[in-house]
């Protein structure tokens, strides 16, 4: 049989467009930067700061001390401890090691807990804008992806009303981002109350992406899970990527209500056969022994906004949108006369990289969003030609 002829499966048609293509961008600045030219690139959230080297001290000791076989298809006791206990602490509730698995990083808990939540036929609410891998989240369960569009007018803050305009009859999910990438918007309690209501209201689950939790700027981090009357329609999913710098340990988890998670448990056995003692302990070490990785990464990127809105005040044809939280900035860039994809592209060509908006969905087409990872030096190069380009942009240039 010729190899035209082998058919895979439509996940494959339905992800075509999902992947890579979304940071097109990115890789094409690294296929520059290669080549020898000078690009800063503002684009991936992959925080600057090096991970603690206590947390890669455990990792390495226990590897040597021969903890490298296979685990439970749940985790390691001692992390589902260490997990249970933060969250018992945070929600002021008895959390157990029945209510945690072990994940490698957020996105894989993300997704196995949405493919053990929906099917073809179902439908998936996501605020818009949004994570640029949500809609292969979703669309991988083969459900409907359908966007809440947020409004800029209110700081991109989901609200009751936009998710009663955006519901649809068959929508089992709500997948929650707060703090919000790519905006930086921060949900408070109340906010997030009267999100649970209308959950409550129309029997929705809650999946509660909170990998941001500990680089908060302004105002007060709230999760569904940590109120009582959402705890049972509401799974968490985090990790140590972003609040101890490191992405590439893939530590993650999903906390939740204990008969969803043992449903939950067959599909990571399924998919993933346990996960990495090592990388266990060292992250068992990191949520019992706090560091102070999260406050280093807040300051230096608050300070690194500030330089940016300092940079773009005299700019007319630039709308900073500082951000409450998170790693990056949004900028409107539709001052200039280009969406964010065009300016994107041509910034590109005077030496600065960054993600163009429309990659996180409709209601950020006319942004851009700058990733503060960069050293303050290379940032204020690069908000310097990014503000030289804005100016040269548009029919008063
Ligand atoms: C909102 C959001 N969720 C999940 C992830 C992935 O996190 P992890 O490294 O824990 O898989 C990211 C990474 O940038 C993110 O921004």
């Amino acid at each position: 049989m010729s190899s035209d002829t082998l058919k895979t499966a439509s996940i494959t048609n339905r992800l075509a467009a999902l992947g890579s293509e979304r940071w097109a961008v990115h890789f094409d600045a690294r296929k520059r930067v290669a080549a020898g030219e000078d690009i800063i690139e503002l684009t991936i959230g992959e925080p600057d700061i090096p991970t603690p080297t206590h947390l890669i001290d455990v990792a390495d000791r226990s590897m040597r001390a021969g903890r490298t076989g296979y685990s439970g298809g749940k985790g390691e006791p001692e992390f589902l401890k260490a997990v249970a206990d933060k969250y018992a602490t945070r929600s002021g509730r008895a959390i157990t090691r029945d209510n945690v698995i072990s994940f490698p990083g957020t996105q894989a808990a993300v997704s196995m807990a949405m493919l053990a939540l929906v099917e073809s036929g179902d439908a998936v609410l996501v605020p818009d804008p949004f994570y640029a891998t949500y809609e292969g989240v979703v669309r991988a369960t083969g459900a409907d992806f359908v966007t809440v569009p947020m409004s800029i007018e209110n700081g991109f803050r989901l609200t009751v009303e936009q998710l009663e305009a955006s519901h649809v009859p068959n929508a089992r999910v709500l997948l929650l981002n707060s703090p919000h990438n790519p905006t930086g918007s921060v949900l408070e309690a109340d906010e997030i109350a009267a999100i649970g209501e209308f959950c409550i209201r129309h029997n929705i689950w809650i999946i509660s992406d909170e990998v941001y939790e500990s680089l908060i700027y302004r105002r007060t981090f709230a999760s569904p899970f940590d109120q009582k009357v959402l705890a049972d329609r509401t799974i968490v999913v985090s990790s140590i990527s972003k609040s101890h710098a490191a992405p590439g340990f893939r530590a993650g988890w999903a906390v939740g209500p204990v008969e969803f998670m043992s449903q939950l448990q067959s599909v990571a056995e399924s998919f993933l056969f346990g996960s990495q003692p090592f990388i266990a302990d060292m992250t068992t070490h990191a949520l019992v022994h706090p560091d102070d990785t999260a406050q280093r990464i807040s300051t230096a990127y608050q300070q690194r906004i500030d330089l940016l809105l300092n940079c773009f005040q005299g700019c007319e044809k630039l709308r900073a949108l500082p951000p409450d939280a998170g790693m990056f900035m949004l900028v409107d860039v539709s001052g200039t006369g280009q969406d964010g994809a065009a300016f994107a592209r041509n910034l590109l060509d005077q030496g600065v990289a960054v993600m163009p908006g429309d990659v996180f969905g409709n209601q950020a087409n006319a942004l851009i969003r700058i990733s503060l990872t960069v050293a303050d030096d290379q940032l204020q190069r690069a908000a310097n030609r990014l503000v030289r380009f804005a100016n040269s942009c548009g029919p008063d240039a």
